[in-house]
């Protein structure tokens, strides 16, 4: 904790008070409202209701937390012996459920098994068919090359960790997913945290900085920001790392084959791609699959992948995701139709919603961020019952995923959503506020 401290630059009193992100990091060292006594055991800490949504693991919990679903993913799921719609699930475009995609699937299990490759890239499981499918997604996302990654997670971690050195320092947004933020810890570097979107507080990190500056800086944000779906504001942050000669990493995880009409991303979106150092993209949402990517200069990515530790000390990505996911970007790229499809159900979903007064945030990714009024988890709670009851299967997002004094129902309006599939969803919101009396008109502070 102290070490921490000590690299969180500006670390005074005041500062971490100031910052959300400081609590995200607290979270972090302690988990929770577990108190360790001196001489306990390590184990001493699994019988108490402390550590990450510490009271759910207590009591045994499989309704709001760890819930036991249909592994099948689609518009619709089993919970609890119940059909319900599904709005959970990162599955934008609706490939999940591509007959095509699973059935060339099944033909690359017959042919590789699981196995395939056997070792890490840098000992034998470096393929031609690895490095074809990184430099489609270099073409695709007008880079020179392009890097995989088993998990966005393990992807985020190893880029970052592998660029910054001791005398670099990461300027983060204090709202980044937590995989930016593991990055930072196992990155050797010093950090800094800006208030999340602003540009002044960026601009007087970035100045602080360059007043005694000793290495590099990589300004760290996420492009469509994962919970509450805005957006990074990109063209000012690459003025100001023009400005400051620092170096820009986006982990564009939800926005990746899903903004722009290409589905090249938020930067895309923005025009600036050309002006992003690191594109980072999941293979967990739009893809329907697992994995990652960073895309950036061929000399950039040459050391991400002689350094970054999550890849060179890991198992090479298996041939069946190789080529599938190969057949999937070609989908992606002619996705047009699909993400037109997914903006109007986004449109739809999120009109009905505020119609009825509901607290839906107003940003332009298909995320449909739902507030609960006031930030009460035990009305939040109420509101995902009743609404489970009525076949809405809705999931909601509390600290250390949000910011303390958030709770908000993350729904993920995808191209598969049916018209019906919607007004029966919007309809239940309705009977639920009017069953509980729902005072939506109680705004939590944090709400964009
Ligand atoms: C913004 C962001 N970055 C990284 C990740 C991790 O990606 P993956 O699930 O592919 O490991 C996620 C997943 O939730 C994410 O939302």
């Amino acid at each position: 904790m102290i070490s921490f401290l000590r690299r969180l630059e500006g670390g005074d009193e005041e500062n971490e008070r100031d910052y959300l992100f400081a609590e995200q990091v607290f979270s972090f060292c302690q988990r929770g409202n577990f108190k360790r006594e001196r001489d306990m055991d390590l184990f001493e800490k699994c019988d108490s209701d402390g550590g990450y949504f510490g009271p759910f693991r207590a009591q045994d919990d499989f309704f709001f937390s760890r819930p036991i679903l249909d592994p099948i993913p689609g518009t619709t799921t089993i919970f609890e012996g119940k059909k319900c719609i599904q709005w959970s699930i990162n599955n934008y475009l609706g490939l999940a459920e591509n007959e095509e995609i699973k059935a060339f699937a099944v033909k690359m299990v017959e042919k590789y098994g699981l196995s395939a490759p056997m070792g890490s890239r840098m000992m034998t499981g470096n393929t031609k068919y690895h490095r074809e499918f990184e430099q489609s997604l270099a073409d695709y996302l007008e880079k020179e090359a392009a890097v995989v990654f088993n998990y966005g997670y393990l992807g985020v971690l190893g880029t970052m960790s592998s660029l910054v050195e001791k005398n670099d320092t990461i300027v983060i947004d204090k709202l980044s997913h937590a995989s930016m933020v593991d990055g930072m810890f196992l990155s050797q570097g010093k950090f800094r945290a800006y208030k999340h979107n602003d540009m002044d507080s960026l601009e007087s990190h970035l100045k602080r900085i360059n007043r005694d500056r000793k290495g590099g800086i990589l300004i760290v944000t996420e492009g469509v920001f994962g919970m509450r779906g805005d957006l990074a504001d990109l063209p000012n942050i690459c003025d100001l790392k023009e400005k400051y000669d620092a170096r820009l990493f986006i982990d564009d995880a939800h926005g990746f084959g899903v903004m722009h009409e290409t589905g090249k991303g938020t930067a895309a979106y923005f025009g600036v791609q050309d002006r992003i150092d690191v594109y980072f993209g999941t293979f967990a949402k739009a893809f329907a699959a697992i994995g990652g990517v960073s895309a950036a200069d061929k000399k950039v990515i040459d050391w991400i992948k002689y350094n970054a530790r999550t890849q060179v000390f890991a198992k090479s990505m298996p041939m069946v995701y190789v080529e599938v996911l190969k057949r999937t970007l070609e989908v992606i790229k002619n996705g047009a139709d699909r993400r037109e499809k997914m903006y109007e159900n986004a449109n739809m979903l999120k009109s009905g919603l505020l119609n009825l007064g509901y607290n839906v945030g107003r940003v332009p990714s298909p995320i449909t961020a739902v507030y609960v009024p006031a930030g009460d988890l035990n009305i939040g709670m109420l509101i995902i019952k009743k609404l489970r009851e009525q076949g809405i299967f809705i999931t909601g997002v509390m600290y250390p995923v949000v910011p303390k004094g958030i709770i908000l129902f993350r729904m993920i309006p995808t191209a598969s959503h049916s018209k019906e599939e919607i007004q029966k969803t919007i309809e239940a919101f309705k009977s639920v506020r009017d069953e509980l009396n729902l005072r939506l008109d109680t705004l939590q502070a944090a709400v964009l």
